[in-house]
């Protein structure tokens, strides 16, 4: 084996090690779809309740990642990937073991803390670790194991799933704990990356790293580099200088570019799915199945695509291929559901097809771009900081939009032309029927109607074809605003890019 074969497989290796942390970000944010009709069996959750340990780990992410970022760049990403390792496994078991609603949401926050922490500690440890002419598959594998997570949650929410024991969601979590082991057994062998190790001035052992990792032909040249940029830089002063003139562009690309992620409303598609199905006229439980495990599945295999590509055509083609197709699929998603009267039953296959092509699109481009681009674009010195901006932005604008979508949905919906979802609860008592809808959904419960044919309570779902309208108007800001923003980083060093901030010149001249 030549050399520079060996040093491939060693790069695959450390990255498929690392990228567990992004197998357990899918897992422990899939896992609550499963859970929650057996959680709200086990303590009688009201819709409220529900909402609350659904959003805990949002809170948790936002809050890892923005307290972690400057730690990143003084103790190592190595060991933060080690210790949120092992938050991950304290936050499995805690959720698995709950006693009540509360312990449960604190749990989760605890698990959205490690979340938080891995969803920029792992893409950066990653990145720095990489050949050039890899980075880009390599980092993408963190995005192929999110997907792999989401899957995997799917099918391990189906295997424990017992009807008959309404506490059967504890194993559920409880599973998380073995992804968390093989990250921490695997990070221990796993070397810190040659740039924090050289910007410590522990040169020799970062050029150990670098030989081990890059193409034999480069390590002299990237060693050079890394030298002369560390030679530029002051000292770190953490949040002050991510702020400064010279970084305020790639902070700007990294906060936009996770705006765009987040407001083409992927998760909405992603955690709806079975909804959007339902109201597309496919019957119950099955339905939602299917629906998941299919989005699921292309996603996936769409991701694998995005990292055979990323490194060859270029991040900025992928990007705007992806936001194109996006915005399209939106549109014709919104269209589709206007005419939702008039397209009878062909409409369950036109929102199936159009949904799984809006989840192509989005794995090639923008799922595994957000990630990686932040990871490339700042400075070695304030790398950590920046990126856990970047991560916070996404959790931040993932819960607008998640507290958003269905309230935004009702805004364009006429009174009336809601969409029937199914029955919530069978009460025989009329007068009990409306106390309890008015206790249950206090201000939401317009929603909710008493049906005196079959004397139910029935949830309406409103049209999601304004929702997605706009959403698709905001992927059209996004092409605009990514032909001055989305630099192409294909094949080009991180101190290369360094430089070219520093030289102030603008993110698209960048090749
Ligand atoms: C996003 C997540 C999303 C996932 C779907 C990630 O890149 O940050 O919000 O759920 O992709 O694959």
């Amino acid at each position: 084996m030549t050399e520079q074969k060996q040093n491939r497989s060693l790069v695959i290796v450390i990255a498929a090690i690392a990228s567990t942390g992004g197998l357990l970000f899918g897992f422990d944010t899939g896992v609550i779809s499963g859970a929650l009709p057996f959680l709200k069996e086990s303590w009688d959750l009201t819709t409220g309740q529900q909402e609350i340990i659904t959003t805990a780990v949002l809170v948790g992410a936002v809050i890892g990642a923005l307290g972690s970022g400057r730690i990143t760049d003084i103790v190592g990403r190595k060991k933060v990937i080690l210790v949120t390792s092992i938050i991950f496994a304290l936050g499995s078991i805690l959720t698995g073991a709950a006693s009540s609603m509360w312990f449960l949401a604190a749990s989760r926050v605890i698990l959205g803390i490690a979340i938080g922490i891995s969803s920029f500690a792992v893409p950066l440890y990653i990145s720095e670790i990489s050949p050039v002419k890899a980075r880009g598959a390599l980092v993408s594998s963190f995005q192929l194991m999110i997907t792999i997570g989401i899957v995997a949650s799917y099918f391990s929410d189906l295997y424990f799933a017992d009807e008959s024991n309404p506490f059967s969601w504890r194993w559920m979590f409880y599973v998380g704990v073995f992804p968390a082991i093989i990250l921490f057994t695997g990070m221990i062998f796993l070397p810190e990356t040659p740039r924090f190790l050289i910007g410590k001035g522990k040169d020799e052992e970062g050029k150990k790293v670098l030989e081990k990792v890059e193409d034999p032909a480069l390590v002299e040249e990237a060693f050079a580099k890394i030298k002369e940029e560390i030679a530029l830089d002051q000292e770190s002063v953490g949040f002050k200088e991510l702020f400064s003139k010279t970084w305020r562009t790639p902070l700007f690309i990294a906060i936009g570019i996770m705006f765009v992620q987040q407001f083409v409303g992927i998760n909405t598609v992603i955690y709806y799915a079975p909804t959007l199905f339902i109201i597309a006229g496919f019957e119950g439980a099955r339905a939602a199945i299917v629906a998941t495990i299919s989005v699921g599945i292309v996603n996936v295999a769409s991701t694998v695509v995005a990292m055979f590509l990323i490194d060859k055509i270029g991040r900025r083609k992928l990007y705007f291929i992806g936001v194109t197709g996006i915005m399209i699929s939106l549109t014709a998603l919104g269209m589709f559901f206007f005419m939702k009267d008039d397209l009878g039953d062909n409409l369950r296959w036109v929102i199936v097809g159009t949904v799984l092509i809006y989840i192509v699109f989005f794995a090639i481009s923008l799922g595994p771009l957000g990630w990686l681009i932040i990871s490339e674009i700042f400075p070695l010195k304030i790398r950590g900081v920046g990126m856990s901006v970047g991560a916070l932005s996404n959790w931040f604008f993932n819960g607008i939009v998640a507290f958003t979508f269905l309230k935004l949905a009702w805004l364009f919906t006429d009174s009336g032309s809601g969409i029937l979802k199914g029955t919530k609860e069978i009460i025989v008592d009329k007068a009990e029927a409306l106390q309890y809808i008015a206790t249950e959904f206090g201000n939401n419960a317009k929603n909710y109607k008493w049906d005196e044919v079959t004397h139910e309570i029935i949830e309406t779902m409103p049209n999601p074809a304004g929702a997605f309208l706009l959403y698709a108007g905001i992927a059209i800001i996004g092409i605009i605003w990514g032909m001055k923003y989305i630099p192409e980083t294909k094949g080009i060093s991180l101190e290369q890019i360094e430089e070219h901030w520093r030289q102030g010149k603008a993110p698209n001249e960048l090749k």
